[in-house]
């Protein structure tokens, strides 16, 4: 089972998280074209999934979820891994803000690079 509230620390609010870090994406010129795409409330949910997956521990679904749902990004919008390292650096970046303490930055984070070959589908 996923508790969310606990991977981030006891008193770590998700959602405020996932908006704070939604809000910078969509302002970066690094990134924010492939975010503009879609609709905002759609954008909202899957950033929500998006901590879920990253926070899974059922590895290998979340392997293959990774690749298909990003398989059209790489394929017609050219995402490779400046993308991704910007992501990487915005995610870090915002868990510091909110003082997360290191290891469960670290714990988040790593699972998330853990996931680059398939989000890129290399
Ligand atoms: C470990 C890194 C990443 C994780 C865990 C992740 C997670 C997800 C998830 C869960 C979805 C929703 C899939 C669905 O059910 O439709 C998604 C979609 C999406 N991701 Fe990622 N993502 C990652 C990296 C990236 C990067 C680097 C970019 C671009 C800079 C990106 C841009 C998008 C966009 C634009 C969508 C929406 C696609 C659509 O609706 O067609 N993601 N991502």
């Amino acid at each position: 089972m996923f508790h969310s509230k606990n991977i981030l620390g006891p008193e770590t609010d998700i959602d405020i998280i996932i908006e704070a870090f939604y809000s910078k994406l969509v302002k970066d010129d690094r990134v924010r074209d492939f975010f503009t795409i879609v609709d905002l409330e759609a954008v909202k949910r899957k950033q929500i999934n998006f901590f879920n997956i990253i926070l899974s521990d059922d590895d290998k679904n979340v392997q293959n979820y990774m690749k298909t749902s990003h398989t059209e990004l790489v394929n017609d919008f050219g995402l490779n891994d400046n993308h991704f390292n910007a992501l990487h650096e915005v995610l870090a970046e915002t868990l510091c803000e909110f003082r997360i303490e290191e290891n469960y930055r670290e714990k988040l984070l790593g699972k998330m690079e853990q996931l680059r070959p398939h989000v890129l589908c290399k």
